[in-house]
C-alpha cells in the first residue's frame, strides 16, 4: 500500500480531541470495528449526536477484515459523515492493542491517525524502550501520530497479551513512563477488564430480587493518586463495555447462552469520564447488541435468509447503544 498520511483521508489524531475532553470533563468514545455495519452504525451515531469519535481497530479486525479494506472503510466513514451533514467531522483511525513496533508502523504508514503499543505485558524496562520507539516513529512525520500506551496489566485476554491476574497501574511509575517514553496519553488498570465477563461472581454481589451480578467498584483511589502524578495527561481505560442486561437477556432469550455476563457499571463511567479519562474504549457492547438483534430477527422470522433483513435491525441497535453511550455515559455530544 503506497504511503499515505491520514490527514489525505480526512482524518485527524487525538492531541487537541483529548486536551479538549480531559478541560471539559468528558471522553471520547473509542468503539471498535470489523465489519461495515459496524462503522456504519458509529458514524451515524456520532453524527447524530455531533461527537468526535475513535474508530479502532484490533489486530485481530485487521486479520478479519483485511488491513487495507479497514482502512479505506475509515476514509470511507469521514466521507459518509459528511453526507449525513456533518461539515467538519473529527475521527481517528487508532491501531489498538498494538503488539509490535511493525504492526505499528505498517498503520502508520497506511493511514492511522493514532496507535496503541501495548507493551503492558512486558518487563517495565521493555515496555519503556518498545514504546519510546514507536513514539519516536510516529511522532517525527509529516502528520503528528498520537501514541497511546499502556501501564498495568487487565485481567484476562488483551489480544495475544495475557495476564493471570490483574495488576493494577502503580501511580508511582508513571512519571517515570511518560517522561522516558513521550506517549501522548496512558491506558492504566483499575480494575476493568476485556469482555463480557468481567467479573467473576464470586468478586460479585448478588442483587436479591433479580438475581443479577453486582460488581465490586474499580480503584478510583488509583485514578486519583495517578491524577496526581499527571496533572490534566490523557488516560484510557479499556475493557469498558457495561453489558447491558437487557442485551444479554435478549440473547438468552432467544437460544444464547451467557449466564452470568456482567460489565462496569455506567455510572462508574460517568464518573470516570469526569475525571483525566479521556478515551473509553467499547467493544462487547457491541457485539452483545449486534448479537442480540440478530437472534432475536431469527426467532422471529425463520424464513429470513437475506443478510439484510437481519442486520438492518443489528445496525440500527448498535447505533441506539452508540448515540446512548455518548449522550448518557461519556457526554462527548456537541463537541465537535
Ligand atoms: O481489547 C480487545 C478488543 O475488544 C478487540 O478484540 O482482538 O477480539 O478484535 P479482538
Ligand atoms: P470491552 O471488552 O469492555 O468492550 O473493552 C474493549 C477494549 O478495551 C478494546 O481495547
Ligand atoms: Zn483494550
Amino acid at each position: 500500500m503506497k504511503k499515505t498520511s491520514y490527514k489525505e483521508l480526512g482524518l485527524v489524531n487525538t492531541k487537541a480531541m483529548f486536551a479538549k475532553a480531559v478541560k471539559g470533563g468528558y471522553a471520547i468514545p473509542a468503539f471498535n470495528f470489523n465489519t461495515m455495519e459496524q462503522m456504519q452504525a458509529i458514524v451515524q451515531a456520532a453524527v447524530e449526536t455531533k461527537s468526535p469519535v475513535i474508530m479502532q481497530v484490533s489486530k485481530g479486525a485487521r486479520k478479519y477484515a483485511n488491513p487495507t479494506i479497514l482502512r479505506y472503510m475509515a476514509q470511507g466513514a469521514v466521507e459518509y459523515a459528511k453526507e449525513l451533514g456533518c461539515k467538519k467531522p473529527q475521527i481517528v483511525l487508532h491501531l489498538d492493542h498494538g503488539d509490535s513496533f511493525e504492526t505499528c508502523k505498517s498503520c502508520i504508514d497506511s493511514g492511522f491517525s493514532s496507535v496503541m503499543i501495548d507493551g503492558s505485558s512486558l518487563p517495565y524496562d521493555e515496555n519503556v524502550k518498545l514504546t519510546k520507539k514507536v513514539v519516536a516513529y510516529a511522532h517525527k512525520q509529516k502528520d503528528y501520530v498520537t501514541v497511546e500506551a499502556e501501564l498495568g496489566v487487565l485481567a484476562g485476554v488483551e489480544d495475544e497479551v495475557q495476564a493471570e491476574e490483574s495488576h493494577y497501574t502503580k501511580p508511582e511509575e508513571v512519571i517515570d513512563f511518560v517522561s522516558k517514553t513521550g506517549c501522548d496519553s496512558l491506558a492504566i488498570s483499575i480494575g476493568t477488564s476485556h469482555g463480557a465477563y468481567k467479573f467473576k461472581p464470586e468478586q460479585c454481589t448478588r442483587d436479591p430480587k433479580t438475581g443479577k451480578l453486582i460488581p465490586p467498584p474499580l480503584a478510583f483511589d488509583v485514578l486519583k493518586a495517578i491524577e496526581k502524578k499527571l496533572p490534566g495527561f490523557p488516560i484510557v481505560l479499556h475493557g469498558s463495555s457495561s453489558v447491558p442486561q437487557d442485551e444479554v437477556d435478549t440473547i438468552n432469550k432467544f437460544g444464547g447462552k451467557l449466564p452470568d455476563a456482567v460489565g462496569i457499571p455506567e455510572e462508574q463511567l460517568r464518573k470516570a469520564a469526569k475525571s483525566a479519562v479521556c478515551k473509553i474504549n467499547i467493544d462487547s457492547d457491541s457485539r452483545l447488541a449486534m448479537t442480540a438483534a440478530v437472534r432475536q430477527h431469527f426467532a422471529e422470522h425463520p424464513e429470513h435468509f437475506d443478510p439484510r433483513q437481519y442486520l438492518t435491525p443489528a445496525r440500527d441497535n448498535m447505533k441506539k447503544m452508540y448515540v446512548h453511550k455518548i449522550m448518557k455515559v461519556l457526554g462527548s455530544n456537541d463537541k465537535l
